[in-house]
C-alpha cells in the first residue's frame, strides 16, 4: 500500500472560521479518511497561518499583542475541528519554535545561494490577501484578487529570483498535467501569470514586525506567504531529514481555495525548486461558497457559523451536504433551504428509510435475526451488481476527487435497495409459508446492502456508519475492518440479533411560512400598476431596473452529466462571474470563449444542478427548437449597458 500525505491550507486565525473553512478541511478529511480505510498510510496535516500584517493590524484594534491574539482564536479553531471530528494527524501553528528555526534556515539557505538578494521594493501590496501587486497586474486601481483597496509599500526588502525558475515551472506544469487541478485553474495560471512574465517576489518586510525574523538582517520579517507556505514541509520536521519528512514529502494533493492556488503552483514550487525538493504531485482548487453578498469571508463579515450548524442539524448532515452539494471544483451557492432538502430527501427519506424499513421488517418477519439467504435471483443479482458499480464508481470518484459524485454512486446504491424492496415486497412473502426461502434471501439482500452502505460511508460521515452497523447488531465499526474483507458481499453472517433504534435522520420540519421571503426578494419583483396588469406593458422604470450589460466569456465547459448546459466563466462589470445557461445543444464550449453576449447582470443568483448561475444570458429561440445568441452587432467591450 502506499502513503498520501494531504493538507489544508493553513487558515488566518484573524477571525473564527466559517463554513468555507469547514468545507476545505471536511473535504480533505473525506480524503483523507478514504485513503485510510483503503489501506494508505495517511499523513493529513491542517494548521493557522499567524503572522503577518493582517493580524498585527487585527490584534492593534483589539488592543491585545498579536500572540495573544491569535492564542484565543487557534483555541477556537482546534475546538472547531474536534466538533468536525476532523482526522488531522498534526496541527501546526507558525508561531510554534518548530517552525520558526525552519523557515529562518530555509531563508538562510536560499540567501547563501543567491536566490535571496536584497533590494528595493516599491509596489502595491493588499493586506487581506497578504499580496504584492505591480501597478500593471491592479484592476482599476484595486487588489486584482479580492477587488479591495491596496497600499503603496516602498521599502528596503529581500528578493526570490522567481524570474530564474519560471521556465522549469512552466516546463513542469506542462509535463505534468496532475499537477495543477482543475484544469481551467492550470490554465488561468499559465495565460494570467506564467506567459506574461515572472518578476522576482519580494519576500520580506520592513514596516511591521509581526513575523519570522530575517536571521541576519532582523529589521526584516519574513514575508507571510513564504513563512507560510514552509507549513507543509517545517512540519515534517525539514530541514532535518526526518523520517517522517522522508516518508511522506512530496505531498500526494495540497487541498485549497480556488484564490490561493497561485501561492501554492508559483510561489510554493519556486522555493522548493530553489531548496532542491521534490514538488508536491498535485494541488487542487476547489470552488467558493458564496452567500447572496458574495464569497462568504472573514473580512466581508458575510458569515455562516459551523458550529450553530452542527448543534441545529448534527454533524454529519453537515458535513453530508457541503460534500454533496456543491460539485468539487466550481463555486457552490449556500441555502438553508438546500441543506434542509438534502436532509429530507437524502439523509431522511432515502437512507433512514432503508435503515428503518429494513430492521422493521427483520423484527416482524424473523423475530429481528438477519436470515440465511437461499438461492438468489435476477431481482437480487441486481442489487449485488449495483453495490459492486457503485464501489466501482466511488473508487473512481475519489481518485479524480469528485467527493460530491462519490457519495452520488453511494445513493444510487440506497435508491436501487429502497426499489428492490419495492419490487421484493417482503410483506407479501411473508404471508405465504412456501414462500420463506425467497422472504429470507430478500432480507438478508436488503440487510447486506445497508452494511455495505456503512461501509462506503465511512470516509465521508463519521457518526452514521457506526450507527447503521450498531443497529445491524455487528460488533466492532465499519471504519476499523480490512477493507478487501468489508467490501466483498456475503460478510455479514446470518443469525445476528439486529438492534433497531431510532430513526438516524429525523426530517425536519420546516416552520418557515411561505410568504417570508428574503428581503432582496421582495424589492427585486416590481410591484405592477392595475394598469400594466391589464395591458401586460411594463413602465421605462420597471425597464430600467433590469440591468442588462454586455459580458465577455472567457472559459467554457459542458456541465458534467447535464445535455443542455454550459458553465460559462465571464467578465462583466471587471470582475469574473460564473453562468450556467441550456445552451449546449446549440453551442459548442470552444465557441462561446472570447464572445460578447447579453446577460441580466443584476438578476439574484441561482443555483442549476448545484451550480452557482451569477446572471443570466439572453438568447433568442422559435418554435422549431432553435436557438441564437443575442450578441452586440460589433465587439463594443464588456460591462456596455444594454439600454
Ligand atoms: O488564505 N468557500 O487563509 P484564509 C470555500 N493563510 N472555501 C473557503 C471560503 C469560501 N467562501 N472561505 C475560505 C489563507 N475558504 C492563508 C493560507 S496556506 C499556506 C496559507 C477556505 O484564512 C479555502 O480553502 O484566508 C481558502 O483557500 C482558505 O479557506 C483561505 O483561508
Ligand atoms: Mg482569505
Amino acid at each position: 500500500m502506499g502513503k498520501y500525505y494531504i493538507t489544508t491550507p493553513i487558515y488566518y486565525p484573524s477571525d473564527n472560521l466559517h463554513i468555507g473553512h469547514a468545507y476545505t478541511t471536511i473535504a480533505a478529511d473525506a480524503l483523507a479518511r478514504y485513503h485510510r480505510q483503503i489501506g494508505d498510510q495517511v499523513w493529513f496535516l491542517t494548521g493557522t497561518d499567524e503572522h503577518g500584517q493582517k493580524i498585527q493590524r487585527k490584534a492593534g484594534a483589539a488592543g491585545v499583542s498579536p500572540q495573544a491574539y491569535v492564542d484565543g482564536i487557534v483555541a477556537n479553531i482546534k475546538d472547531l475541528w474536534q466538533r468536525l471530528q476532523i482526522s488531522n494527524d498534526d496541527f501546526i501553528r507558525t508561531t510554534e519554535k518548530r517552525h520558526e528555526k525552519a523557515v529562518q534556515a530555509i531563508f538562510e539557505q536560499l540567501y547563501r545561494q543567491g536566490d535571496i538578494y536584497k533590494s528595493e521594493y516599491e509596489g502595491w501590496y493588499c493586506t487581506p490577501c497578504e499580496a504584492f501587486w505591480t501597478e500593471r497586474q491592479l484592476k482599476e486601481g484595486k487588489c486584482p484578487d479580492c477587488g479591495r483597496d491596496v497600499e503603496l509599500v516602498k521599502e528596503e526588502s529581500y528578493f526570490l529570483r522567481v524570474s530564474k525558475y519560471a521556465d522549469r515551472l512552466i516546463k513542469h506544469i506542462e509535463e505534468n498535467p496532475e499537477f495543477i487541478q482543475p484544469v481551467s485553474r492550470k490554465n488561468e495560471m499559465v495565460n494570467n501569470f506564467l506567459k506574461p512574465g515572472l518578476e522576482d517576489l519580494c519576500v520580506s518586510r520592513t514596516t511591521f514586525d509581526w513575523g519570522i525574523k530575517v536571521p541576519f538582517d532582523s529589521k526584516h520579517v519574513v514575508y507571510v506567504w513564504l513563512d507560510a507556505l514552509s507549513n507543509y514541509i517545517t512540519a515534517l520536521g525539514y530541514p532535518e531529514k526526518t523520517d517522517l519528512y522522508c516518508k511522506y514529502w512530496p505531498a500526494d494533493l495540497h487541498l485549497v481555495g480556488k484564490e490561493i492556488v497561485r501561492f501554492h503552483t508559483i510561489t510554493w514550487p519556486i522555493i522548493l525548486m530553489a531548496l532542491g525538493l521534490p514538488l508536491p504531485k498535485r494541488v487542487f482548487g476547489h470552488g467558493w461558497l458564496v452567500l447572496d453578498g458574495g464569497k462568504m469571508s472573514k473580512s466581508k463579515g458575510n458569515v455562516i457559523d459551523p458550529v450553530l450548524l452542527i448543534d441545529k442539524y448534527g454533524l454529519d448532515a453537515i458535513r453530508y451536504y457541503l460534500l454533496r452539494e456543491i460539485p468539487f471544483g466550481s463555486d457552490g451557492y449556500y441555502t438553508e433551504d438546500a441543506l434542509i432538502l438534502r436532509i429530507n430527501t437524502d439523509l431522511a427519506n432515502d437512507l433512514g428509510n432503508l435503515l428503518h424499513r429494513t430492521l422493521s421488517m427483520i423484527e416482524k418477519f424473523n423475530q429481528g435475526v438477519v436470515p440465511s439467504p437461499g438461492t438468489y435471483q435476477d431481482l437480487d443479482q441486481q442489487v449485488i451488481k449495483q453495490s459492486q458499480e457503485s464501489l466501482i464508481e466511488l473508487k473512481a470518484a475519489m481518485e479524480k476527487l469528485e467527493i460530491n459524485t462519490a457519495l452520488a454512486a453511494i445513493f444510487k446504491l440506497v435508491s436501487r435497495a429502497n426499489k428492490y424492496i419495492d419490487e421484493a415486497a417482503p410483506w407479501a412473502l411473508a404471508k405465504n409459508p412456501d414462500l420463506q426461502e425467497r422472504l429470507h434471501t430478500v432480507l438478508y439482500t436488503m440487510s447486506e446492502t445497508l452494511r455495505l452502505v456503512a461501509v462506503y460511508l465511512v470516509p465521508f460521515l463519521v457518526e452514521t456508519p457506526a450507527k447503521i452497523w450498531e443497529q445491524l447488531g455487528l460488533s466492532g465499526s465499519p471504519s476499523s475492518l480490512e477493507y478487501n474483507d468489508a467490501i466483498k458481499w456475503g460478510w455479514l453472517k446470518p443469525g445476528v440479533q439486529t438492534r433497531k433504534g431510532n430513526p438516524i435522520f429525523p426530517r425536519i420540519e420546516v416552520e418557515k411560512p411561505k410568504e417570508e421571503q428574503p428581503v432582496e426578494q421582495k424589492i427585486a419583483v416590481p410591484e405592477k400598476s392595475p394598469a400594466t396588469q391589464e395591458t401586460g406593458q411594463i413602465t421605462i422604470d420597471e425597464f430600467s431596473r433590469i440591468d442588462l450589460r454586455i459580458a465577455k466569456v472567457i472559459e467554457a465547459e459542458k456541465v458534467e452529466g447535464s445535455d443542455k448546459l454550459l458553465k460559462l466563466k465571464v467578465k462583466v462589470l471587471g470582475a469574473e462571474r460564473q453562468i450556467v445557461a441550456g445552451i449546449a445543444q446549440h453551442y459548442q464550449a470552444s465557441d462561446m470563449v472570447g464572445k460578447e453576449i447579453v446577460v441580466v447582470a443584476n438578476l439574484k443568483p441561482a443555483k442549476l444542478r448545484g451550480l452557482l448561475s451569477e446572471g443570466m444570458l439572453l438568447a433568442a429561440s422559435n418554435d422549431q427548437g432553435q436557438l441564437a445568441l443575442v450578441t452586440p452587432e460589433s465587439m463594443i467591450g464588456e460591462g456596455a449597458k444594454v439600454r
